[in-house]
């Protein structure tokens, strides 16, 4: 397999007005593009280049920095771009709302609970929703780390993720990031994260 710069999978306006343009093109072209661009510097001429991201993660850290960073970048802004969408929002159907419920008792707590982990992280980091051994677990990481890593505190398969790094909000939030969370809600995309989930309890995660 070959690592490619996929397309975002809306435009830059569509996830207005709770996501600017503006933040979406500068994160997306620039931000983004960097970190693929420098990941795949980072193992040009090695055996990486062919080998998936998820293996790379489970042993990163036997690898660089601009691996384990870029490579971090270039993954985890794929699955934000994913979790969100244009008409986003309400709550998820069907066995994720299930899970949720039966892990956290509530949507609402679960709610809390990840908007407080996403609050709480130190700098720049990601809130992620993780299954393990078929459990759901909330999380976060600092940098561009990411809970496929062997380095990661909570380790699993990552089905929604949340940028929290300013470069996400800075432009329509400054340094509210509480109230770019509050608004986040309203463009997460739970039809995908439930596809997320089906795939990884169907991959044993
Ligand atoms: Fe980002």
């Amino acid at each position: 397999m070959s690592h490619t710069f996929p397309e975002l999978p809306y435009t830059y306006d569509a996830l207005e007005p709770y996501i600017d343009a503006k933040t979406m093109e500068v994160h997306y072209s620039k931000h983004h593009r960097t970190y693929y661009d420098k990941f795949i510097a980072a193992i040009k001429d090695s055996e990486l280049e062919s080998t998936n991201l998820s293996d790379i993660f489970a042993q990163i850290s036997q690898h660089s920095p601009a691996v384990r960073n870029n490579g971090g970048g270039y993954y985890n802004h794929i699955l934000y771009w994913n979790c969100m969408a244009p008409n986003g929002g309400g709550t998820p159907s069907g066995a994720l709302a299930q899970a949720i419920n039966d892990t956290f008792g509530s949507f609402a707590e679960f709610q809390d609970q990840f908007a407080q982990a996403a609050i709480n992280t130190f700098g720049s980091g990601f809130a992620w929703l993780v299954v393990k051994d078929g459990q759901l677990l909330i999380s976060s990481t600092t940098n561009q780390d990411n809970p496929l890593m062997d380095v990661a505190e909570v380790q699993g398969e990552p089905i929604l993720a949340l940028d929290v790094w300013e470069h996400a909000y800075y432009i329509s939030y400054q340094n509210r990031r509480p109230d770019y969370i509050d608004a986040w809600w309203n463009v997460v995309n739970w039809d995908a994260v439930s596809e997320f989930y089906a795939v990884a309890l169907a991959q044993g995660r």
